[in-house]
C-alpha cells in the first residue's frame, strides 16, 4: 500500500495544571493514498485540533505528522506554508471566507497566493456541482451558512490539493445538498486521486 499520511504518538494540550485539556492524546493513525477516511467523535472529543495538525495549520505539543514519510513540521514555516498552498486543500468548519472579497475571488485566491492561475474551466465545473453559478459575484456576508460552506469547498477543491481535510463540510448543509457534497468529494478523490 502507499501510505500518504501518518502520525505518531501525536498529542495537543491546551492550557496547564487544572485547566489542561489533553484535545488530542496519542494519536496513531495511517491513511493510504486513495482512502476516504472520516474522523467520528462527539462535540470537543478533538476532531478539529487533529484535522489542523494533520494539515499543518496548528503545532503538536508532542509527536509527529508524517505526510509521505515526511515530518511536516521539520519544514521552515514559509517551506511549510508552500507545502500546505500546494498539496493540502482545507475546507474549515467554520468556512474562513475572505469577507472583502467575491465568491469567485474567494474561490481562487489560495492558487493567486501561489502565483498560480486557476483553471477556469475546471473551477466552473465544481461551481456549477456546487450550485453557486449565481452567487459568483456576491460577497460572502450575503449567502447563507450552506451556500458559505459550498464556497469553502469549491476553494479547497479547485486548486486540485493532494490531500483534502474537510472539518464537519455538511455541518450546515440540508441532507439532499449533504449527500451530494459526500459525493462530490469521494468522486474528487477518485478523479483527481485526492485524498
Ligand atoms: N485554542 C484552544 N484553547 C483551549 N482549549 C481548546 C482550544 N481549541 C480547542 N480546545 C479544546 O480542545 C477540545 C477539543 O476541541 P475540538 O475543537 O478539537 O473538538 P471537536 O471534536 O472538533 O468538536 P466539535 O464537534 O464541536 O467541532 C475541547 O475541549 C476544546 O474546548
Ligand atoms: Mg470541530
Amino acid at each position: 500500500m502507499d501510505r500518504i499520511l501518518e502520525t505518531k504518538n501525536l498529542c495537543k494540550y491546551y492550557g496547564s495544571g487544572e485547566n489542561e485539556v489533553k484535545a488530542v492524546r496519542n494519536a496513531n493513525l495511517e491513511i493510504q493514498k486513495g482512502e476516504f477516511v472520516a474522523i467520528v467523535g462527539k462535540s470537543g472529543s478533538g476532531k478539529s485540533t487533529l484535522l489542523h495538525m494533520l494539515g499543518g495549520l496548528d503545532t503538536p505539543t508532542s509527536g509527529k505528522v508524517l505526510i509521505r514519510g515526511k515530518d511536516i513540521f521539520s519544514y521552515k514555516e514559509d517551506a511549510l506554508a508552500r507545502f500546505r498552498r500546494r498539496k493540502i486543500g482545507f475546507i474549515f468548519q467554520s468556512f474562513n471566507l475572505v469577507s472583502s472579497i467575491n465568491v469567485w475571488e474567494n474561490i481562487v485566491l489560495p492558487m493567486g497566493l501561489d502565483g498560480r492561475k486557476a483553471d477556469e474551466e475546471f473551477v466552473m465545473d465544481i461551481v456549477r456541482t456546487l450550485g453557486l453559478e449565481k452567487k459568483l459575484q456576491n460577497l460572502p456576508n450575503t449567502l447563507s451558512g450552506g451556500q458559505q460552506q459550498r464556497v469553502a469547498i469549491a476553494r479547497a477543491l479547485s486548486s486540485k490539493p493532494d490531500i483534502l481535510f474537510a472539518d464537519e463540510p455538511t455541518g450546515n448543509l440540508d441532507s439532499r445538498t449533504s449527500d451530494e457534497v459526500i459525493g462530490l468529494l469521494k468522486m474528487s478523490v477518485e478523479k483527481y486521486g485526492q485524498n
